[in-house]
């Protein structure tokens, strides 16, 4: 019986959808425990592509059941509109989903405020999707929760009281017109009559399957780059993307969680703002982002791309707990003749010695680079270790050491056959 958490270990879309369709074979449940719609989750099976952004990307394998704890932020809308395209794709969440009384609601001020706030001169570049607000009535204690629609008086006074603080403040400070609070009550009526069956006490649900022997996948969205506690604030999203958050998230204490599995590209990317010392703005830049079809999963814009960074994975290996990991995209670069690897950073001449806390030091930077050669031979095909070329498995071996961690899984590309397990 395993509790594993799946964690990305650098700034999101790691490739996390792929291993966890790929891990989830060997699971019962796969959960969701913090983020919301902000995340892009791409499951490539067969020549049919799915985008998974609330729902867990187990649903995909038969028999798996998919979970939406407390941690998470839920769009009703999105929440809806990605159970009908599954639908419509023949695959059904009937019986398979369930979603925690206590995950709060993204209502429709939340992703007006986030797109004020993002027209300001202060971007984040967030994904838009209302994640920053909501966490903040959560944390506010004025939040709405999933609870919260099955009791329609109180769903309806929670809303005309958030509704009267949210029209003053979008009114009075943004000069926005003010929202139809009738409106909106009448469409959280309607998604309780469509989100009711799934409504379950998930810390019980998960507890019970834990003593039952059944195992568990926590499949965290977003990156530990971006943790609200962690990554590089104040450009990170609302929420705990790191282990510790799988737990908080979902009800599981952290006495049952058995393993922590991060998921780390074999270089680096980064959507929205923020500082990346191994950004690459020129032709190899664009050269990553081409071969690595880097556009955000869930907002189509392209990502930001650069080197591997050891120096920061093996900071989000030590907050993480990560004992083995998947690499992913090694594909990727698999068309470049000399490959750079950041094993540190120097700032001002001096070797930094522990990842720097405030993004002003942080852009200040200078990564400390390491040439390896690349090994210019299609990699796409290969179905073990073994059958990888030489300087492959010298640039495997060289960014394990450098980021401490064990190799399990090697993707070489997006389907569920091109990847390459190192235990058979
Ligand atoms: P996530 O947010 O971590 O689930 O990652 P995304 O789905 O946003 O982005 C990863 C992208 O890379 C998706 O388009 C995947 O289909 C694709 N992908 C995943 N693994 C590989 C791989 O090993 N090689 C290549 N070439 N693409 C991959
Ligand atoms: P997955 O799960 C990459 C980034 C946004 C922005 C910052 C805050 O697919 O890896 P938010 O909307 O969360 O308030 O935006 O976080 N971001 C992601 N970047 N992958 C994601 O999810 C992301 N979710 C949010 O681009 O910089
Ligand atoms: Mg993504």
């Amino acid at each position: 019986m395993s509790v594993t958490v799946l964690v990305g270990s650098q700034w999101g879309d790691e490739g996390k959808g792929k291993i966890v369709d790929i891990l989830s074979e060997k699971y019962r449940i796969v959960t969701r425990y913090q983020g919301g719609a902000n995340a892009g989750h791409t499951v490539e099976i067969g020549d049919k592509q799915y985008i998974l952004h609330l729902i867990p990307s187990g649903i995909l394998r038969e028999g798996v059941v998919c979970v939406i704890g407390n941690g998470v932020v839920v769009d009703p809308a999105a929440l809806l509109e990605e159970i009908r395209i599954l639908k419509e794709n023949g695959i059904s969440v009937d019986g398979r989903l369930f979603i925690s009384h206590n995950a709060h609601l993204i209502m429709p001020y939340h992703k007006l405020l986030d797109s004020i706030s993002e027209s300001g001169n202060k971007k984040i570049g967030t994904t838009g999707r209302g994640i920053g607000p909501c966490y903040i009535d959560k944390f506010a204690r004025k939040g709405i929760r999933i609870v919260d629609l099955l009791n329609k008086d109180v769903l309806e006074r929670k809303i005309r009281e958030n509704l009267e603080e949210k029209n003053a403040l979008l009114e009075k400070v943004y000069g926005q017109e003010k929202l139809d609070v009738d409106e909106i009550i009448n469409e959280y009526l309607q998604f309780d009559k469509e989100i009711d069956p799934y409504i379950t006490d998930v810390p019980l649900y998960l507890n019970n399957a834990i003593a039952e022997g059944k195992s568990i996948l926590l499949e965290g969205a977003q990156g530990a780059m971006l943790d609200v506690d962690y990554g590089t604030y104040p450009y990170v999203t609302s929420s705990n993307p790191t282990a510790g958050g799988a737990s908080t998230g979902t009800g599981i204490p952290p006495t049952k969680i058995t393993s922590v599995f991060g998921i780390v590209k074999a270089y680096t990317t980064r959507v929205g703002n923020g500082p990346f010392p191994t950004e690459l703005t020129d032709e190899e830049g664009e050269k990553l982002r081409k071969e690595g079809a880097e556009f955000g999963a869930t907002t189509g814009r392209p990502r930001r791309c650069g080197w591997f960074d050891a120096f920061l994975v093996r900071y989000s290996v030590m907050i993480n707990g990560v004992e083995s990991v998947a690499i992913t995209k090694l594909d990727v670069l698999s068309k470049f003749d000399k490959i750079k690897v950041c094993v540190g950073y120097e700032l001002n001449g001096k070797k930094v010695k522990s990842f720097p806390s405030d993004v002003e030091r942080l852009n200040k930077v200078k990564p400390i680079y390491e040439t390896l050669d690349g090994w210019n031979v299609d990699i796409t095909g290969c179905k073990t270790y073994d059958e990888l070329p030489h300087k492959t498995k010298e640039y495997l071996d060289f960014i394990s050491k450098e980021a401490n961690f064990k190799i399990e899984i090697i993707s070489v590309g997006p389907k569920r056959r091109q990847t390459i397990l190192m235990n058979g």
